[in-house]
């Protein structure tokens, strides 16, 4: 850390109300802050109270006296070679019209809208319309089976949806209609309507009534005006739902004053971005990188955005680096699973394309390897930017701010604490805090968290209180659940989860969400799911399940039928993402004699590491059935 920087941080912490006073001057407002931060109710932050503003007002709205004609929105699918531009002034009609349909479908403000869709322009639209209306988005990432879908659909209880016929990948059709109607033969809750985008992929069946194609909905709305709602900077914007230790997944909720400033802030100050630049984040809007960095930030910031569709290496593995040189980006954002898989390429392609305009590559949502972030590193001769950060967060809890001082990264850190964030690292079992160099702890936050951050659980404030705030002993502090330890300069290195969150190809996903899928068909007893360490996706998940039928043990053909059914399960459940990679079958469980699952002790067996302390192991005959079940199985893999 830099002594500039080191100030910097030090005055967001020190003087707090002055430092987020100064940044909240970066957006527009209705009515200005009465107040900045009121921590009256600790852990409940109130970040700008009784400001009235409007997301989409700060996206769309305050630029078109400068930047109408702009691009805004590059919507690029390479799935069915489409790429078009909407300029701020069309992005502007377009959420108009969105927002009107929503509003003849009876949305008012403070209603959730449920959007399941694939990577297309009209996700957008949803999105900013939402925003525009003071309804809540609610997000639900397009590879979640039907009955994942139907979870978050009870718990947001939406007023309506807005779907598609389907999504593409690898240039395979995803049809989407049957599996959100599928969702809403599972779901308690029934939105009053469904809006479709028809992409003309797949035949969708209509439910008269409740179903409406945009394309029709559009044209009656073609023309409307619909002026922003201003909402109270504490009004929620949106719930993204993510995973957590127990198999329900949680509705992060985000505030929108908040918000706004806390992305403007990190446009300049960690991305060193100026507007009319173009930005390429390559998540998915289902995320909250694509929350924040596809769709928000980007626009608030007034740049262009590129909205990707489709795989990196398809039609071949120079497609994003076309983008680069077509669309002069400056600013590209992705994930480490997706450089891993460029590295397997021809190292060519990287050089057949003019990527001057590129400033620099960010890379978050897992751990950067070393050969990774120097392969990358050295072929775009552009920084490498690692950023950890978190659903919960918004925007980046700890890496380098080069809009504040340009500081070296170091190899193996995400960097150090961003500013409005105290981070911490505890001793997990007193409390402590650790404030030595090469210490390991859990990463936690001192409250108030910052601006940006999550306000509390969906509905469920005592959640958010004992989840985040109570599992460190001691007094409150928010716990990112991250092992973590920092040099003695103040870079951080992340050490990996310290609950049962896995992390497959940059994807958040629950061992429990997976647990509990697995265990629900017929032939399973009993089943431990653990994340284990993969060369590309950075983890995958695996199964060790006690068959009810002790044959798949011994017999080859009936292990290989019952692993089949338990991939499908997953597939039809949950997605694929959460797919087992492999599914092994043992005899009984390593476990605690408090009949707790080692789990731990588990994945290091599949990753063939060093158990370490096994006191606690009731039967140490499990463990080695596992050690035995994970050869064989290897065995007939390779
Ligand atoms: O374990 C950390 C890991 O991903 C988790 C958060 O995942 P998600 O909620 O999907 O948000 C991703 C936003 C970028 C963290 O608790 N993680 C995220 N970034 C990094 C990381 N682990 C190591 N290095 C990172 N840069």
């Amino acid at each position: 850390m830099t002594e500039d920087y080191r100030q910097f941080h030090r005055r967001s912490l020190e003087q707090r109300d002055a430092f987020w006073a100064e940044q909240a001057r970066l957006i527009d407002w209705q009515t200005p802050p009465a107040e900045i931060c009121d921590y009256r109710n600790p852990p409940f932050a109130r970040w700008f109270a009784g400001g009235a503003t409007n997301l989409c007002h700060n996206a769309l709205d305050r630029h078109l006296a400068e930047r109408a004609a702009q691009p805004a929105l590059i919507a690029v699918s390479t799935e069915t070679g489409t790429e078009k531009t909407y300029s701020f002034a069309e992005l502007h009609a377009e959420v108009q019209r969105m927002a009107a349909v929503l509003q003849t479908l009876g949305v008012q403000q403070g209603d959730r809208v449920l959007v399941y869709m694939p990577m297309i322009a009209e996700a957008v639209f949803a999105m900013l319309a939402c925003a525009r209306i003071g309804a809540l988005h609610s997000v639900v990432f397009g590879g979640f089976a039907a009955a994942s879908l139907a979870t978050r659909i009870d718990d947001a209880e939406p007023k309506v949806v807005v779907s598609a016929d389907a999504g593409s990948r690898g240039g395979r059709v995803i049809a989407y209609k049957p599996l959100l109607d599928e969702a809403l033969r599972l779901a308690r809750h029934q939105p009053a309507h469904v809006l479709l985008a028809d992409r003309g992929l797949a035949p969708m069946d209509i439910v008269a009534g409740r179903d409406h194609l945009w394309r029709d909905m559009r044209e009656l709305s073609f023309d409307a005006q619909v002026p922003c709602a201003w909402v109270d900077s504490t009004h929620p914007s949106y719930t993204l739902y993510t995973s957590g230790t127990t198999g329900k997944p949680k509705g992060v909720q985000r505030d929108t004053g908040g918000y706004a400033v806390a992305l403007a802030a990190s446009m300049r100050h960690i991305f060193d971005a100026r507007p009319g630049q173009t930005y390429f984040c390559t998540s998915d809007i289902g995320w909250v990188v694509g929350h924040s960095y596809i769709v928000y930030a980007p626009l608030i910031h007034g740049m262009a955005t590129i909205l990707y569709e489709g795989l990196p290496i398809r039609p071949d593995p120079g497609v994003w680096w076309r983008l680069v040189q077509q669309y002069r980006v400056t600013h590209m954002f992705s994930a480490p699973t997706a450089i891993r898989v460029l590295r397997k390429q021809d190292p060519a392609w990287l050089s057949r394309y003019d990527l001057s305009s590129l400033q620099g590559l960010w890379l978050a949502g897992e751990p950067l390897d070393e050969p990774t972030a120097r392969w990358i590193g050295e072929a775009l001769r552009v920084p490498v930017v690692d950023n950890y950060w978190q659903t919960e967060s918004g925007w980046p809890i700890l890496t380098i701010a080069n809009g504040v001082q340009k500081t070296p990264s170091r190899l193996g850190s995400p960097g150090f604490a961003m500013y409005g964030y105290d981070v911490k690292l505890i001793d997990e079992s007193t409390g402590e805090e650790l404030t030595g160099a090469q210490q390991k702890g859990v990463l936690a936050i001192e409250g108030p968290l910052p601006p940006g951050c999550m306000q509390t659980v969906w509905r469920d404030d005592a959640r958010f209180v004992k989840t985040y705030w109570q599992s460190l002993p001691g007094p409150l502090r928010y716990s990112t659940f991250d092992w973590g330890v920092r040099d003695e300069d103040g870079y951080f290195y992340i050490l990996g989860r310290t609950d049962d969150v896995i992390n497959v190809a940059g994807h958040r996903l629950g061992t429990r969400e997976i647990e509990e899928i697995v265990s629900g068909h017929a032939g399973v007893a009993e089943v431990a799911v653990v994340g284990v360490a993969d060369a590309v996706k950075g983890q995958v998940a695996v199964a060790i399940v006690v068959p009810r039928d002790a044959t798949a043990c011994t017999d080859a053909a009936t292990a290989q039928r019952l692993e089949a059914e338990v991939m499908a399960r997953v597939d039809a459940q949950l997605g694929a993402l959460g797919r087992p990679a492999r599914v092994v079958f043992v005899g009984l469980l390593p476990k605690t004699r408090s009949g707790k699952l080692l789990r731990r002790a588990i994945q290091a067996v599949c990753e063939g590491r060093d158990t370490g302390d096994l006191t606690t192991l009731e039967d140490p005959a499990a463990l080695q059935q596992v050690r035995d079940a994970v050869a064989a199985r290897a065995q007939v893999s390779s």
